[in-house]
């Protein structure tokens, strides 16, 4: 099965749960195809606020994010023994790469959304059976959970359902979005089987390809 994991940039803060990581990609790496599309988190935001200080524009801005997204591609490929060696910055270099049996590693690609829709893309791009959004958040609430206690967490959505929910978010250079309405929109259109689950614990990524699973499933045949 091809497989294509987004993974948050809050994950790249500490080497023990990088590696964590890269041991359930590689495991899964066995009897898959694996791609991974890696966030920017909190440095992202961090240098995108003091760019957005000194004057630049949105555009600019992502492409700070973008570089961030990267660093953190690199930081997991330094953790993997049969990656790519340097993060892939478009999506038709990854066919050459999954070819030899290697997991294809990617960070932001182009202005304009974030690693969520890279991964939403990248879906599509190669007809990935899977795409697994890993988040800090164990899947889509009708509002910010970490806001609203009282927040409700959807087990089952349609890619039309998920894209009203998320429409109402702004789409700044470096906004906190479960899944960003680019992404949503590429959902809709490609109907890509998406689930999008807490990664605190690595082994939710394995679990999630074989179905096991407490987050939110976004499906167009439910
Ligand atoms: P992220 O993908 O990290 O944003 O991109 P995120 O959804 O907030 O994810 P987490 O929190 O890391 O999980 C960071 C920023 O980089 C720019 C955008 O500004 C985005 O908000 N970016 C990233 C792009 O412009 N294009 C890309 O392809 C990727």
């Amino acid at each position: 099965m091809k497989v294509v994991i987004s993974l948050g940039g809050i994950f790249f803060v500490d080497a023990a749960h990088i590696k964590a990581v890269a041991a359930v990609l590689e495991e899964l790496a066995n009897s898959h195809t694996i791609y991974v599309v890696t966030g920017g988190g909190q440095p992202a935001r961090e240098y995108i606020a003091i760019a957005r200080e000194l004057g630049a524009n949105e555009a600019v801005c992502d492409y700070i994010g973008i570089m961030a997204t990267r660093l953190n591609a690199k930081l997991l490929i330094s953790a993997l023994h049969n990656a790519c060696p340097e993060p892939l910055a478009d999506y038709k270099e990854v066919a050459e790469v999954t070819a030899k049996g290697v997991i294809a590693v990617l960070g932001g690609v182009s202005p304009g959304y974030t690693t969520d829709a890279v991964a939403a893309i990248l879906a599509e791009y190669v007809n990935a059976e899977l795409l697994l959004s890993v988040t800090s958040v164990d899947g889509v609430y009708d509002a910010d959970p970490n806001v609203y206690p009282n927040a409700k967490k959807y087990e089952r959505l349609t890619p039309k359902e998920l894209l009203s929910i998320v429409m109402k978010e702004e789409l700044k250079a470096g906004s906190r979005i479960v899944i960003d309405p680019i992404a949503a929109k590429i959902i809709e259109r490609s109907g890509t089987k998406t689930i999008v689950i807490d990664g605190s614990n690595p082994r939710n990524i394995s679990d999630a390809v074989i179905g096991k699973h407490s987050g939110t499933e976004i499906n167009s045949t439910q």
